[in-house]
C-alpha cells in the first residue's frame, strides 16, 4: 500500500510493520487473553447447564456464581443485585423498560427523563414506551455534550418513574458528572416525597472509571462485556435492591426470576475477568491512552487545521477522539483510512439513501454540514506511538480525496 501526504512531499508507505491500525476501540475492544483462558474450560470440557442438579451443573453453578460476586465487588453491591444480559443493548433495555412498566403497573406514573445524547439503546427503548403512553422529557446538553444537573433535577416530576443518564458517551466521549446529577434528581424527587430510580448506561466507562453505585448515586447500572476485554454478547444489569421491576425475558426463571435463559457461563466467566482486570488498570490505562490521545490530537491539528474537535476539553474519556472536517462525509473518511490500513468509525448513522448526522452532535449544536463529516477515534493502549504518527501522516491526503468526492457526487447537504 502506498499513498502520498499533500502536506508532506515524502512518498507514504503502508502502516508501521505492515500491521492494520486498529482506532475503533469505542465500538469493540480487543479480548483479553486471561478472559479467553478463563472461558476455555466452560467452552470445552465444563458445558453442563448450571441450574442442572448433578455435580458438573454445579461446578458450571459455582463459576456463574463466584463471577457473580466477583463483579458485584466491583460495584460495590451484593451478588444479589447483578443480572447476567446478554450486552449492553438487553441491559438497557430491560433497566427502562422493566422499571418504567412496573411502575405504571403500579399506578405511580409514566414520565421518563433522559437526554438528548443517549446511544439508541436508550433512546429507542424510550420511545418503544412513548407507544403505550408514556412521556420522555430528553434534556437538553451544552456545547460540550453535558447535561446540567439542575436541569435534571428541574424536570423530575411527581409521575416520573424513571432517570435515564448515560455516564459517558460513545460518539464525543465527554463524561457527566453523574454524582452531581443523581444527587440533584434525588433532592428535587425528596422535595416530592418521591423516590425516582435513576438508570446509567455505563457501557463506555468501565476501562477508566470507579463503577461503585453507591458513590455513583444510581439504582441500575448497564454495562456491555466487549468495551473493556470481555467476549461479545455479555452484559451486567445492576438492579438494587427494591427498585421496582418487571422482567422482559420470561421463561425458567434464572436469574431470581428476572432474566430467564441459560446463563452464557464461559461469556460470563470471561466478563467478569475482563471487568476485574480493567477496573485494576484503570490508573494505567488512562495515563498510557491519554497520552496517545494527545500525541494524536497534536498530529490531526497539526494535519487539519480546520477540523473541529468535539467534546468536553478536560471532562472526558481518555482514550477517545472525535473531530468534524467540513465538506465531507465521516464515512467515505471511514472507507479512506481504511484503505489506508487504519480502521475507525463515523459514529453517525446512515440509512440506505442519505446520510444522516450524529444526534449527538446536532443536540451539541455542531452545523449539519460540520456533523456529517464525523471521525471517531478509539485509542487502546496497544497502539504505539509510530502507528499514531502514521495516521497524522495519511489524513490530510484522505480528506482531500473525500472532499473531492463529495463535491464530485454533490451527496453534502448544502
Ligand atoms: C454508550 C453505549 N451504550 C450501549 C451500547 C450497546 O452495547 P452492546 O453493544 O453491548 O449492545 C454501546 C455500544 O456501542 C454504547 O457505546
Amino acid at each position: 500500500m502506498s499513498a502520498t501526504s499533500e502536506h508532506d512531499s515524502s512518498p507514504v508507505v503502508g502502516p508501521p510493520g505492515g500491521k492494520r491500525i486498529y482506532l475503533d476501540s469505542a465500538a469493540s475492544a480487543p479480548l483479553r487473553p486471561e478472559a479467553l483462558e478463563a472461558m476455555m474450560p466452560f467452552l470445552t470440557t465444563a458445558y453442563a447447564n448450571p441450574s442442572a442438579h448433578h455435580s458438573a451443573g454445579r461446578d458450571a453453578s459455582d463459576a456463574l456464581e463466584g463471577a457473580r460476586e466477583d463483579v458485584a465487588a466491583i460495584l460495590n453491591t451484593s451478588p444479589e443485585e447483578v443480572i447476567f444480559t446478554s450486552g449492553g443493548t438487553e441491559s438497557i433495555n430491560e433497566a427502562i423498560k422493566g422499571v418504567a412498566m412496573a411502575q405504571s403497573e403500579a399506578g405511580v406514573g409514566r414520565h421518563i427523563v433522559t437526554t438528548e445524547i443517549e446511544h439508541h439503546a436508550v433512546l429507542h427503548s424510550a420511545q418503544y414506551l412513548e407507544r403505550f403512553g408514556f412521556e420522555v422529557e430528553l434534556l437538553p446538553v451544552d456545547e460540550y455534550g453535558r447535561v446540567s444537573p439542575e436541569a435534571a433535577a428541574a424536570a423530575v416530576r411527581s409521575d416520573t418513574v424513571l432517570v435515564s443518564i448515560g455516564y459517558a458517551n460513545n460518539e464525543v466521549g465527554t463524561v457527566q458528572p453523574l454524582a452531581e446529577i443523581t444527587r440533584a434528581v434525588r433532592e428535587a424527587a425528596t422535595a416530592l416525597g418521591r423516590r425516582v430510580p435513576i438508570h446509567t448506561d455505563a457501557v463506555q466507562v468501565a476501562n477508566t472509571h470507579s463503577l461503585d453505585v453507591d458513590a455513583l448515586g444510581v439504582d441500575l447500572l448497564s454495562l456491555s462485556g466487549h468495551k473493556f476485554g470481555g467476549p461479545k454478547g455479555t452484559g451486567v444489569l445492576h438492579l438494587r435492591r427494591g427498585v421496582p421491576f418487571l422482567e422482559l425475558i420470561s421463561g425458567g426463571g434464572q436469574e431470581r426470576q428476572r432474566r430467564s435463559g441459560t446463563e452464557n457461563v464461559p461469556g460470563v466467566v470471561g466478563m467478569a475477568t475482563a471487568l476485574r482486570l480493567a477496573q485494576d488498570e484503570r490508573e494505567s490505562f488512562s495515563a498510557r491512552t491519554s497520552a496517545l490521545r494527545d500525541r494524536l490530537l497534536d498530529g490531526v491539528r497539526h494535519a487539519c487545521p480546520e477540523a473541529r474537535i468535539n467534546g468536553h476539553p478536560t471532562e472526558r474519556l481518555p482514550h477517545s477522539l472525535h473531530a468534524c472536517f467540513s465538506n465531507l462525509e465521516g464515512e467515505a473518511l471511514v472507507a479512506a483510512l481504511d484503505a489506508r490500513g487504519i480502521e475507525a468509525s463515523a459514529g453517525a448513522a446512515c440509512t440506505s439513501a442519505t446520510w444522516e448526522p450524529s444526534h449527538v452532535l446536532l443536540a451539541m449544536g455542531v452545523p449539519i454540514d460540520l456533523a456529517v463529516g464525523s471521525l471517531r477515534l478509539g485509542i487502546w493502549p496497544s497502539l504505539t506511538e509510530a502507528q499514531v504518527d502514521y495516521v497524522a501522516q495519511v489524513l490530510p491526503a484522505a480528506v482531500t480525496e473525500c472532499r473531492a468526492a463529495a463535491v464530485a457526487s454533490r451527496q453534502l447537504p448544502v
